[in-house]
């Protein structure tokens, strides 16, 4: 048909072309002959796809699968299906089973589970007696491979839509922390299916896609670490100084660190296997030392109940399902041999990693990053025990060298800046707060700022304060509002102070001013939302039901953020 120069030319424009470009093409192409055979084309229309509508769920904590819903939804509507994207948060539940083309864009938090945001729809498709025998879907389920239960939740939503009678238009699409090419594949193999003429087909394997590069790990050299509470307190909180140079971040991005285990467990680990420490072990493809192992890559320290109940099958042993330290697990119930090391291994998981808000800003702290860590005291059985990372970095000196990566937070940025702003963020939550100032103060942001900062006691816990009243002098901060709990007979915490501002704060929020919460999840972060509705009714005048569709607008405007934890 085609000579072999012309041939080579279409071959080149198909491999270079994406899908909706292909479509395109061949309504280009119809279009031409129908103007051949004596009409002249009106427009160069799309191939009509065979599918009018479609939903794009997203279930999101750190805005990745927002991003892609809505790159998702831009393509899609290119070859003319009508795609309506909502926040799984936000997703009334009812309309589930109308549903006929569900594409659902989850990630997965915490140990294994949903972002918060998707919870409830979590729960509701977990929950019996639900048909969707209409529905046709397909999950991209975004995760790190760094944790223990990659894309857990995505691969959960897959599972349990088809269990309950929804066909698969595509097979389950997980993806690693450059999720960006293997989500375009398969938003493409996604609209193939969709614009096919016929019912939709069978899902076809999805393309090899390209091995995952990972995120990028810095390294960087410890330059001051301090402890920011005074003697006298019950706390301990480090302001930690890496300098790394071309570290790439953005006022409310994390840094994710993981971290090591002590030597000292590793060492008695060690003995009672009688293993030999440099004795290589295969995990994850790799090869380490033993000893190398087990101080940097395996979670030792408190093991998941899942890797209990597989090593209780390994030695064959009635082991009660409960979290323990691998050294108490081995010391009641050993290993038969130290042969077996390489099966023990096989069972144990990977050390996650721990996020840590930035508290620097690039414009004001060039070529460093610093981060505000509150070593995690518990006590079990009367004995003081710590966290493992928080504890690990406490330990931090100066001249270490240190590695770490950048976790993005798109759902986390200041707003332009003539926009002002309110920022609630007690303890720890002050760490992105202080990048926040930092920042608006090195570029001269014309916004007002108002921080509400709380913690126990202000002699030894006002954490930051000589900046913080450097920023209050030189107008950075426009208001500052303190809570300290236990300076008084009852307590007072940020949202007393929040209570107390009512009128003000809600001015300020009818002028156009954002929210920020950073800090504990429960309580504070659920008292704060609580105590913005009960502002909202007193001063905005408003029914509880007003109250929560104002904050929902705050929500869906982008003026009402979060970093909690
Ligand atoms: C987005 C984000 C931002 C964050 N920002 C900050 C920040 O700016 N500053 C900050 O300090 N933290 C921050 N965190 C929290 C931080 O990531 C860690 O969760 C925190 O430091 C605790 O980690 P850890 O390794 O020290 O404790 P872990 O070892 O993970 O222990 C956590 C808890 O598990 C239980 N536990 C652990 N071991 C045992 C055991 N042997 N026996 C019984 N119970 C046990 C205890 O309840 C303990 O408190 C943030 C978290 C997120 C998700
Ligand atoms: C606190 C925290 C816990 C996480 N836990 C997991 C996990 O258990 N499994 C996993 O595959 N990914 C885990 N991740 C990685 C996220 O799923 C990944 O960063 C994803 O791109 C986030 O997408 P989102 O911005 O849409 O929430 C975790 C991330 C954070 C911040």
């Amino acid at each position: 048909m085609l000579d072999a120069s012309k041939m080579k030319l279409v071959q080149e424009l198909v491999a270079g072309s994406q899908t909706e470009e292909l479509i395109w093409l061949n309504g280009y192409i119809a279009g031409l002959l129908d103007g051949k055979r004596g009409q002249q084309p009106q427009e160069l229309a799309p191939v009509k796809p065979s599918v009018n509508k479609i939903t794009i769920a997203f279930g999101t904590e750190t805005g990745n699968s927002k991003k892609l819903a809505s790159s998702f939804a831009a393509k899609a509507k290119k070859v003319g299906i009508n795609a309506k994207i909502v926040d799984l948060n936000q997703y009334r539940l009812n309309d589930l089973q109308k549903e006929e083309y569900f594409i659902s864009i989850v990630s997965t938090h915490g140990d294994g589970e949903p972002p918060a945001a998707a919870k409830k729809f979590f729960d509701h498709i977990h929950a019996n007696g639900l048909k969707l025998e209409k529905m046709n879907y397909g999950v991209l389920a975004l995760g790190d491979t760094s944790y223990p239960l990659f894309c857990k939740a995505g691969e959960q939503v897959d599972l349990q839509l088809n269990k309950m009678g929804a066909q698969r238009l595509v097979p389950l699409q997980k993806c690693d922390t450059d999720f960006e090419a293997d989500a375009e594949a398969w938003f493409d193999q996604v609209l193939k299916q969709l614009t096919t003429s016929s019912a939709p087909a069978a899902p076809a394997a999805l393309p090899a896609v390209k091995k995952s590069t990972g995120k990028k790990i810095y390294t960087g050299t410890v330059l001051a670490s301090v402890n920011l509470n005074d003697q006298g307190s019950n706390k301990e909180t480090y302001h930690i100084e890496i300098e790394a140079d071309g570290v790439d971040y953005l006022p409310g991005d994390a840094l994710g660190i993981i971290p090591e285990n002590p030597a000292r467990k590793v060492e008695s680990i060690i003995s009672v296997l009688d293993v030999d420490a440099d004795k290589k072990y295969r995990f994850r493809n790799e090869d380490y030392t033993a000893f190398d192992l087990l101080k940097k890559k395996l979670e030792i320290v408190y093991l998941p109940e899942r890797v209990v109940k597989a090593y209780a099958l390994l030695v064959n042993q009635d082991i009660p399902a409960t979290r323990i330290s691998l050294l108490d697990l081995l010391k009641i119930y050993p290993l038969k041999s130290s042969d077996d090391f390489q099966q023990l291994v096989d069972i144990l998981e990977p050390i996650a990693p721990r996020l840590y808000s930035i508290s620097s800003s690039p414009e004001a702290h060039t070529g460093e990053v610093h981060i505000t860590v509150a070593r995690d005291k518990f006590s079990v059985n009367d004995e003081l025990k710590f966290g493992l990372c928080s504890n690990y970095l406490s330990q931090f000196e100066v001249g270490q060298e240190v590695q770490f990566y950048i976790h993005k937070n798109n759902q986390f940025r200041l707003p332009e800046d003539d926009k002002d702003v309110i920022m609630i963020g007690p303890g720890t939550g002050i760490a992105p707060f202080r990048s926040f100032i930092a920042h608006r103060d090195a570029t001269g942001a014309a916004g007002k700022n108002w921080l509400f900062f709380g913690d126990q006691q202000f002699v030894t816990d006002f954490l930051y304060q000589t900046e913080i009243q450097n920023w209050v002098e030189t107008g950075s901060l426009s208001k500052i509002d303190l809570a300290f709990s236990r300076d008084q007979e009852e307590k007072v915490y940020v949202q007393h102070k929040l209570k107390k501002n009512g009128r003000e704060v809600y001015d300020w929020l009818k002028d156009g001013a954002s929210v920020y919460v950073c800090g504990t999840r429960e309580p504070m972060s659920v008292d704060v939302e609580n105590t913005l509705a009960e502002i909202i009714q007193t001063h905005g005048n408003k029914k509880q039901e007003e109250a929560i569709d104002f904050i929902n607008q705050l929500k869906n405007e982008g003026r009402y953020l979060k970093d909690v934890y």
